[in-house]
């Protein structure tokens, strides 16, 4: 993204869909190409998909949409979302507004190794096979690296080796091959990696051979982000003491740590899913990692220091700006230009963002006036949206191409009626 371009767009909401459309064009960040596929409202050629997985009878959509204001290590982002729930979109928008006025988000993230597993049983005496293993090391990492070639050659491949003893009674051990895959999220390289390595681990330490896999939980790929937000953006000293109690509440219990963490990935999620990342994975990993102090706890924290609040987050995040869906999907490959992350690494920042926003967002609303009355809003709206809907369709009037914006636009007379206006 250019230096030039703002994520902050005022009125934004308040356009139609094809002004909205107009005014990320005119930003520049994307080509003709990702400009055409979104003009015709997304989606996927059947022919398309009909490669993309197995036993496809059509496509099914989801709304895209775009999260203003985020402003991530000094870089303005727009970020797409593609999501069903409501408000999720105004929400990270929202919070990212507030971050904002202190400066943004701040985040980095480890370099881009993920993990292959290959997993013995019946090992005879496991420690002095995992001794042997560890003097192997440059030769399991060779056999690694001959098996990802293209991948050595762009400056990827077998970093590191562990051996951890699961069962010694049992003689269940397994190793870790730690593998660096550049720009890619790296399932299929590791996966590759454990295939080969496999049948050398097991010459080398004796036993059977059991599963050659990527682990999901990649804690050499974490993500780091802190944001901080001022009393005043949040709406006073109360709110965010409210937060910064919310914030305790999970810490220190585990069935408001998962609705806590719900609240975090329905932001990060959304982005991931439009920008084609394999989002069980990512969920799989973050929530493996709120659970490996022993107890589950929350990604986030939030805590109070003077004149504000202090955010921060931690997961694991393995994503890829190459291969997957990128390579196929017009969509996912518009998302990608929109959010103008150069690195794998980057785009793991922007996304831990998203949901560090989302969880503030949340937090907010749930330190305030409660989410029900924010929901039950919205549920009146969707429920004379349809009304309307009908009505439109019916009888299409000049106003066609207008688009009900949720959370504070203009809505449809029907909506306005349910709401007690004109
Ligand atoms: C709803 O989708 C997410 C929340 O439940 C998150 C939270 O409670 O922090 C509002």
């Amino acid at each position: 993204m250019s230096q030039k371009v703002s994520s902050r767009i005022s009125g934004f909401y308040k356009r139609c869909l094809e002004e909205r459309l107009r005014t990320i064009e005119a930003l520049g960040l994307l080509d003709e190409e990702a400009i055409a596929h979104l003009a015709r409202g997304g989606g996927l050629p059947t022919a398309v998909a009909d490669r993309m997985c197995e036993n496809v009878i059509a496509t099914h959509a989801l709304p895209l949409g775009v999260a203003l204001n985020f402003r991530v290590n000094q870089r303005d982002v727009l970020v797409p979302m593609a999501v069903e729930e409501p408000s999720v979109i105004a929400a990270a928008s929202n919070a990212a507004r507030m971050v904002r006025l202190s400066g943004g988000f701040t985040g980095e993230a480890d370099p881009p190794i993920m993990t292959a597993q290959v997993q013995l049983d019946d090992v005879p005496d496991v420690e002095e096979a995992a001794a042997r293993l560890a003097a192997s090391r440059a030769s399991l990492l060779a056999a690694g690296d001959a098996a990802i070639p293209r991948m050595v050659a762009r400056g990827g491949g077998c970093r590191d080796l562990e051996v951890r003893v699961l069962s010694a009674e049992l003689g269940v051990l397994v190793v870790h091959l730690y593998v660096e895959v550049g720009d890619a999220m790296g399932a299929n390289l590791v996966d590759t990696v454990a295939e080969a390595v496999a049948p050398l681990v097991q010459r080398i330490a004796g036993g059977t051979l059991g599963l050659r896999i990527l682990s999901n939980l990649t804690v050499r790929r974490l993500v780091r982000v802190t944001a901080s937000v001022s009393d005043d953006a949040l709406g006073g000293a109360e709110v965010a003491v409210g937060i910064a109690r919310a914030s305790r509440f999970a810490e220190l219990d585990p069935y408001r740590a998962a609705t806590h963490n719900k609240g975090f990935m329905n932001g990060l999620d959304a982005a991931a899913v439009a920008l084609g990342q394999d989002f069980r994975a990512i969920e799989a990993g973050a929530h493996a990692y709120a659970a490996m102090s022993g107890r589950y706890r929350p990604i986030s924290a939030w805590e109070r220091v003077p004149g504000g609040l202090a955010g921060r987050a931690e997961l694991p995040l393995a994503v890829g700006t190459v291969g997957g869906s990128t390579e196929v999907h017009a969509g996912v490959r518009a998302a990608l230009q929109l959010v103008g992350a150069k690195s794998a690494r980057e785009l793991a920042v922007v996304l831990a963002s998203v949901g560090l926003a989302s969880n503030l967002a949340a937090l907010r609303a749930l330190a305030s006036e409660g989410i029900q009355r924010g929901h039950m809003r919205l549920h009146e709206r969707k429920r004379a949206l349809s009304a309307a809907a009908s009505d439109e369709a019916a009888a299409p009037s000049s106003g066609e191409g207008k688009r009900f914006a949720p959370e504070r636009g203009e809505l449809p007379r029907a909506v306005q009626q349910a709401e007690g206006g004109t």
